[in-house]
């Protein structure tokens, strides 16, 4: 595989920078399930994660892994797994095959640095090599760090999804 999730970055001798990997499962599973906290109580708010959701969430996830259809990636900080990126090919009415991603975490020490950008980039090597005509995602209004991230990566506004409050 080439690209982001091949290979370690060097950082000049003075320590060896965060890298991405697959996902190894069940070692990674405990990492991936508490950045899910942040995850959808941000994106979500008012939604409360509970152990039942964390559990199907794992099932999904452990799912997920097998299947040729869809990428798990993690974010290695010195043998602690610090990010996390979940992403998919899928078929749409106007394109057979685009690329979609699921769900994206870096932990709060490591933002403000790129390192979202690393999984992003392990995305588009693995959606290209997919034959991908485009990559895809949906994120809350209310995330406006995600929105800029997205935005460095080169995602654009496509469509609105409105909502009217009773
Ligand atoms: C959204 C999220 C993944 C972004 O992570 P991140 O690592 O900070 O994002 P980026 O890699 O784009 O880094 C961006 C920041 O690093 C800075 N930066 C420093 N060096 C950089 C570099 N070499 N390349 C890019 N950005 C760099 C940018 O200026 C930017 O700062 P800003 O946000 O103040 O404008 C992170 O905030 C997160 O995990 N949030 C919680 C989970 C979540 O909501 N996920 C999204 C679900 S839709």
């Amino acid at each position: 595989m080439q690209g982001a999730a091949a290979q370690d970055t060097d950082t000049g001798g003075i320590g060896v920078a965060p890298r991405v990997r697959e996902l190894r499962w069940p070692a990674d599973r405990e990492a991936v399930l508490s950045f899910q906290y942040e995850v959808y109580e941000h994106n979500f708010p008012g939604f409360r994660v509970t152990q039942s959701f964390l559990q199907e969430y794992a099932q999904q996830i452990r799912q997920a892994a097998r299947s040729p259809y869809e990428r798990l990636y993690v974010l290695e900080d010195e043998g602690r797994v610090v990010g996390f990126i979940w992403i998919e090919v899928r078929g749409t009415m106007i394109d057979p095959v685009i690329g979609y991603i699921k769900n994206v975490y870096v932990a709060p020490e490591l933002r403000g640095q790129g390192q979202a950008q690393l999984l992003l980039s392990a995305a588009d090597d693995w959606f290209r090599s997919q034959g991908c005509s485009k990559a895809s995602l949906d994120v809350s209004v209310c995330n406006e760090a995600a929105i800029r991230c997205y935005q460095r990566a080169g995602y654009e506004t496509a469509r609105y999804r409105m909502e009217k409050r009773y």
